[in-house]
């Protein structure tokens, strides 16, 4: 599954994604920067904060408490913010587009 990041400064970067894995792991496997995932997958760091483009965000699926809460934490959560690590990749996500913050 392909999906690209694209950081703040505009540059894009397209990645290959296990289905089954998540969007965390495919970022962190290919050096993507601007994704922290201090916590390597717990929901429990929010440093693996993205912006989903609208067109997948609601193929991301739902959203868990833990998540929720922890975005709250977050500098600049938007309604396209999501946790990384707790996007699942699945074959509907070909083609995801996610933006990293400025910070984590
Ligand atoms: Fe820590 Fe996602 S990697 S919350």
């Amino acid at each position: 599954v392909s999906v690209t990041f694209i950081d703040r400064a505009g540059t894009a970067r397209q990645v290959q994604a296990e289905p089954g894995s998540t969007l965390m792991l495919a970022a962190r496997d290919n050096g993507i920067p601007g994704i922290v995932a201090e916590c390597g997958g717990m929901a429990a760091c929010a440093t693996c904060h993205v912006y989903i483009d609208d067109r997948y965000l609601p193929l991301t699926g739902a959203m868990g408490d833990d998540e929720d809460a922890l975005l709250d934490f977050t500098d600049e959560r938007t309604p396209n913010s999501r946790l990384a690590c707790q996007v699942v990749i699945t074959p509907q996500l070909e083609g995801l587009i996610a933006r990293t913050p400025e910070e984590q």
